[in-house]
Formats: C-alpha cells, structure tokens, sequence
C-alpha cells in the first residue's frame, strides 16, 4: 500500500475537502429537468475557479469532468444534454480532483424529487455498506476483512455486489495499487498499512450482480435493468483509526 509523508497528507486533505466540495455544489443543482451535461459543466467550473483540476477530463481519454449515472447506470456515466434528470431518478455523480498534484475521488447517489422506498433504501443501504466496511479496516489486518464486510452487509440486505470493478488506492495518482474489491474472503488481500489512502466505492445493484457496458464504451449497466447506487470516499488510514477526507 502507498504510504504517505505528514506533508503529503497535508496535500490529501487538501484534495479531499475540494473534492467533497465539488460533490456538496453538485448536489445543490439536482432537481427534475437538468442535463447530466448542465451538471458537468457546473461542476467543472466549480474546480477550476478553485484552483483544482478536474482529474476525470481525458482520463484514458473520458470526456467530461464527472460521472452521472443514472438509475440502470452503475458507474461511468458520461454527461450529455440529452439525458435530462427526471423525478424519481436516482442519479450517482462520481468526481475526482488534483490539488497540487494530489488526488481526491468521492462519489454519492442522489435522489432527484421523489423517490420510490425501493430507491431510498437502496441509496441508503449502499452508504450503510461504506460505513460497515471501514468498521473492518485496520493496520495489520487483511484488506479482505472490510472487503468481506461490505458484501455480506449489502448481500444481507438482499442486494448484490458489482465485480467488474473495484476502490483503488490513491494518491500522486487518482488510481494505485492496490485494489479494493467490496466483495472477497476476509483472507484476501494485501496486509493494511498505516499512512495509506484509498478509495472504497461500494456499488450495489438492486437486483443481479451482472454488468453490461453502455455502446459509448464508458457507461456499466445492470444486466437486469434494475436501479444501482455508489458511494465513495477516499480515506486515510492511520494508526489510531480511519480519517475520511472527502466527507
Ligand atoms: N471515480 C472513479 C474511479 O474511482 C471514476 C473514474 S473514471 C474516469 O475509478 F474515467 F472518469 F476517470
Ligand atoms: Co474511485
């Protein structure tokens, strides 16, 4: 696992909280009858008037500076004018941000108007399984315990978990080793570290595990059409505990 310096802890924190602002603004402009791609651009210019780079823009070549994934749509997202928030959508907006060379990643599930119970609870439930996974990560334990924690947490609840991808560590880049599957044995893994970030993102599907990728090559969907929600932060993990630094 990465293993940061105090002064570079600093710079996470730093990235953290503009992160977590950009996410704040967003959510402040969600209501019936805004494009993904008014939220894109808000969003975008939120960053760049605050001294941050949107880390998603050109990232393998993504073209905006968020993700908007909408109902179906797990994760990835790509925003456009044509996909217009309705009520009783729910609506994952995914945003990262370099500061001074530093990454932050955060994402959330939102209502928009409201929403069916079914949808409630979903968004709820996979919030619930970020917070019963880190519960589970400590320095010196397997990574596999929280893993394990967040999938039997979402399972128990009768939701499945998404395979296909996985939380990352982070840092000088939005993505480094290692990976942080919300699914495994409580023996997998690599051993936590201390001073080490990483990004744990559960994605909960309401229905079946499979995926299916949008024809844009960016956007995973359900295989079963049935609603998904994300929720992410990026964490610091340290002796005495977890530091989440995108909340
Ligand atoms: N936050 C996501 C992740 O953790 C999405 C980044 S995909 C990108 O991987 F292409 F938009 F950058
Ligand atoms: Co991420």
């Amino acid at each position: 696992m990465n293993c940061m310096t105090p002064a570079e802890i600093v710079l996470m924190k730093k990235a953290g909280e503009m992160t977590r602002d950009a996410l704040n603004y967003a959510a402040t402009l969600i209501k019936p009858g805004i494009s993904t791609l008014e939220l894109d651009k808000c969003v975008e210019k939120y960053i760049i008037d605050r001294g941050g780079i949107p880390s998603f823009l050109n990232y393998d070549g993504y073209p905006a500076s968020i993700c908007a994934s909408v109902n179906d749509v797990i994760v990835h997202g790509i925003p456009s004018a044509d996909i217009v928030l309705k009520e009783g959508d729910i609506v994952s907006i995914d945003v990262g941000v370099i500061y001074k060379g530093y990454n932050g990643d955060a994402a959330r599930t939102f209502p928009v108007g409201k929403i069916s119970p079914q949808k409630e609870r979903l968004i709820q439930v996979t919030k619930e399984c970020f917070f019963e996974g880190i519960k589970h990560l400590k320095v010196g334990d397997r990574l596999g315990k929280m893993s394990h924690a967040i999938q039997a947490y979402a399972e128990k609840h009768g939701y499945s978990v998404v395979r296909e991808l996985v939380g990352h560590g982070i840092g000088r880049r939005m993505h480094e080793p290692p990976n942080v599957p919300n699914y495994g044995k409580e023996t997998d893994g690599p051993i936590v570290t201390k001073n080490a970030c990483i990004a744990i993102e559960p994605m909960i599907n309401m229905g079946r595990k499979e995926v299916g990728m949008l024809s844009d090559g960016w956007g995973i969907v359900t295989r079963d059409g049935l609603p998904a929600a994300h929720y992410e932060n990026t964490v610091l993990i340290t002796e005495n505990g977890i530091e989440i630094l995108t909340l």
